[in-house]
């Protein structure tokens, strides 16, 4: 074989026997580089006879060019590979099910303090929001809950190692009676008004939570009784339960803060504890001291305010008989609402 053929089957096969791109270019500079084979045979043409150094130097180019072909199609099939590798290390298997992105549910809680809102707001009482950490004045004195009265240790506190203006320690409002005083001394009668919100107390079983939520409603006018307490309420249950067939009793109870007073039962009618009855509301007419800390004359202004548990309204509607599932966070309990 001729000594250029030779080069080129060199060639050949040294680029064949490269299976790395940096190992092709490696190979490439052995052939065509400053010292490859090929350029020194390009150099050499010089000591030849001008006739003899034309025609030896279209051979060698000839030669130089095929081996650049060469090369060319060996870095097309070396970067083809690698694509062809990285396809499929990249592959998707359309086969495998899809990743689904599950769409969040209302609490069930909050479907009831959502329903009560609207209905209130739909007979004309205005929504107020206020705070959860209250000053002792707001969630008892105002409330004619004297210090040192035995009545204050109905509802055992949370306090906040903070105080208020008076020295007294702040705490995390154990009702939201406190709306009732806060609302009253901003607007002018008539006052129609629903509050609701969390709540704290130190309880824990299956009807009793240290957090949970209330919903504070007061109306004062100068004619409103404890009969319109009724009339609005029982009205309000027939809409929160979609049904008139419910067994309901106000039964006297005392508050500091009304006169009368009554605490507010429902029976359960399905679940566990059907037959059973479940208190979901203090309720009364606003005391006159109270309304005085309205701000008012208890003279001339009257009327009834409400506080009721938004757990147990949520039990009674769909048969919960432990309010500790609301808030256990179990996907299986809450996904039964959405
Ligand atoms: C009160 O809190 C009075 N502020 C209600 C009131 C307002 C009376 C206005 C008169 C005028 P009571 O402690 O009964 O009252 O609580 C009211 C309701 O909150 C209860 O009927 C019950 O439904 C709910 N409740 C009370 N404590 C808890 C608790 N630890 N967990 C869940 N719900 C509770
Ligand atoms: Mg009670």
């Amino acid at each position: 074989m001729d000594s250029l053929d030779q080069v080129i089957a060199d060639a050949r096969a040294a680029f064949a026997a490269a299976t790395q791109p940096a190992a092709l270019e490696n190979e490439k500079a052995r052939f065509l580089g400053k010292t490859g084979s090929v350029t020194e045979l390009l150099k050499g043409l010089g000591k030849l006879a001008p006739d003899e150094r034309r025609a030896q130097g279209v051979r060698i180019n000839a030669a130089k060019e095929a081996i650049e072909a060469l090369l060319t199609e060996r870095r097309r099939q070396l970067a083809d590979a690698e694509l062809d590798a990285r396809l499929a290390q990249e592959a998707i298997d359309v086969t495998l099910p899809g990743r689904k992105r599950s769409a969040g549910g209302i609490h069930p809680v909050m479907r009831t303090w959502l329903r009560v809102e609207e209905i209130f707001a739909s007979i004309g009482f205005d929504v107020a929001d206020g705070p959860e950490i209250e000053t002792d004045w707001h969630n008892f004195t105002a409330l004619n809950n004297p210090e040192n009265h035995p009545a204050r240790s109905m509802q055992d506190t949370f306090y906040v190692d903070a105080r208020d203006g008076e020295g007294k320690p702040l705490l995390l409002r154990t009702h939201t009676s406190p709306m009732q005083v806060r609302y009253a001394r901003m607007h002018k009668p008539p006052i129609k008004v629903i509050a609701p919100g969390r709540t704290y107390r130190v309880d824990s079983d299956a009807t009793h939570s240290p957090m949970f939520h209330q919903i504070e409603g007061l109306w004062i006018d100068e004619n409103v009784s404890f009969a319109d307490l009724k009339g609005v309420y029982t009205d309000f249950l027939h809409r929160f339960f979609e049904t008139e067939d419910l067994q309901v009793r106000f039964r006297p109870s005392f508050f500091p803060f009304t006169e009368p007073s009554a605490e507010i039962d429902m029976m359960f009618t399905a679940g566990p504890n059907k037959g059973k009855w479940l208190e979901i509301s203090g309720s009364g007419q606003v005391h006159p001291n109270v309304v005085r800390n309205f701000g008012l004359d208890p003279e001339r202004y009257i009327g009834f305010a409400f506080g009721s548990g938004l757990e147990r309204l949520t039990m009674l509607r769909y048969g919960v008989d432990d309010l500790r599932l609301f808030f256990d966070g179990d996907l299986r309990f809450l996904q039964q609402f959405n």
